[in-house]
């Protein structure tokens, strides 16, 4: 398991420019007053959804369901005046309810985050968005057709760090990105119901939709996995994605090391940068370092084509970056989004275009590693 810690909040551009109407239930998407929201799951990340709801302006928490009502009254405590239930349809009922924010196991994702869209709640899931790519289809579907704003926490998409490096790869001042190649690997929690991959690569996945520019996207993946230890699930993974530009990125997912690591390198033609999440005082690096090769034309034969590869050796800047916890700007993204009625940075179809990915690897793993194509148009 891993957890994004801080962030700032990135620029509000997004890939899909979906507009969001009005919702059917007396939803108050433009009024002043916070929106009514419920929590739904009071496991492991429940409650840092509570707390962040509860810090924020655009909010007001509601109730907090879970099958386990004593452990949804624990996360509360004593003395607050949300609602502890193990009743979903009475939160469903409540006309003070806006929206809800799933954070139950991925395989009910689909069941509770319908219900509160047929009931007229807007709906912020965790990640992944469903367990299956259908499933996430009908919820993306369902919120489109009723007009409601259907988000996907995918955290790190909120860190300062990854709104910096969104700026930096989609302003083009790393030129054409070459390679991309992220590594979050640690001892981590050994899932019950999922592989390696579908525990941390969401991460990884979410954050490269996220930083890429519009028109560059991967098209194909191959994965590698290995389950050592009898797990019964693959504990180490390798996913390799193919671009539409010929660029490649590369994704190690690991519970299985004895160290924790989570940096990503992203390549580009101009400069390359690395993003170390463990390093607070130098989150974020920049090189102006890297190979350049003279233009094809200019090439006669191999021996020339070794004379014109030069190495650029530069500077190397490590950018300021603020801290703010990443959960605090997703959930005023989430309220933002709502009342100015637009997709959220992180929208339903971000959140499908990783179970894209997800479900590909899988079939790749299955067979071997083969190369297996993605949907386009998502
Ligand atoms: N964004 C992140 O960085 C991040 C980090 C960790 C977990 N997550 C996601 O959060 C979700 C929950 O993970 P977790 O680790 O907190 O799980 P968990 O098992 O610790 O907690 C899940 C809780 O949901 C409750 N629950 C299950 N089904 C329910 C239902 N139908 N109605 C009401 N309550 C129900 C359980 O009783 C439990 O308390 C998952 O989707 C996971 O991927 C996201």
């Amino acid at each position: 398991m891993d957890r994004p810690d801080q962030l700032d909040h990135p620029d509000r551009r997004k890939k899909n420019q979906v507009t969001q109407g009005t919702g059917p239930s007396g939803t108050k998407p433009s009024g002043t007053e916070p929106l009514g929201v419920a929590v739904v799951g009071a496991g492991y990340w429940g409650p840092n959804l509570v707390r962040n709801f509860q810090a924020s302006d655009r909010f007001r928490l509601r109730w907090l369901c879970d099958l386990d009502v004593d452990r949804a009254q624990r996360v509360l405590g004593g003395y607050s005046t949300v609602q502890a239930t193990a009743d979903y349809a009475a939160v469903l009922a409540d006309p003070t309810v806006d929206a809800i924010a799933v954070a139950t196991p991925a395989g009910t994702h689909l069941d509770i985050a319908l219900a509160a869209l047929r009931a007229g709640k807007h709906v912020l899931v965790e990640k992944p968005l469903a367990a299956t790519y259908a499933d996430g289809l009908r919820l993306v579907t369902e919120a489109e057709e009723r007009g409601l704003t259907l988000m996907c926490d995918h955290t790190y998409c909120y860190t300062p760090a990854v709104g910096r490096i969104r700026e930096l790869v989609r302003s083009g001042e790393l030129g054409e990105i070459h390679f991309v190649d992220s590594v979050r690997i640690n001892l981590g929690l050994v899932q019950k119901d999922i592989d390696v991959m579908w525990d941390l690569a969401p991460h990884d996945l979410s954050i490269l939709d996220f930083i890429l520019p519009d028109n560059v996207e991967p098209v194909a993946v191959a994965a590698h996995g290995a389950d050592p230890i009898g797990a019964g699930q693959a504990c180490v993974a390798y996913l390799t994605l193919q671009l539409n530009t010929g660029a490649i990125a590369h994704v190690h997912v690991n519970w299985l090391s004895p160290t924790k690591v989570r940096t990503t390198m992203v390549g580009g033609a101009k400069r390359t940068l690395i993003w170390d999440d463990l390093n607070p005082a130098q989150r974020v690096a920049i090189f102006d370092r890297g190979v350049d090769l003279a233009a094809p034309q200019e090439i006669g034969d191999d021996e020339r084509r070794d004379m014109l590869i030069s190495y650029r050796s530069g500077d190397m800047v490590a950018p300021a970056i603020g801290e703010k916890e990443a959960l605090r700007s997703m959930v005023d993204e989430f309220g933002d989004a709502i009342r100015e009625r637009r997709a959220p940075l992180t929208d339903g179809r971000a959140g499908l275009r990783v179970l894209d990915i997800l479900e590909a690897a899988s079939r790749s793993l299955e067979f071997k590693g083969a190369v297996v194509g993605l949907r386009a148009g998502h």
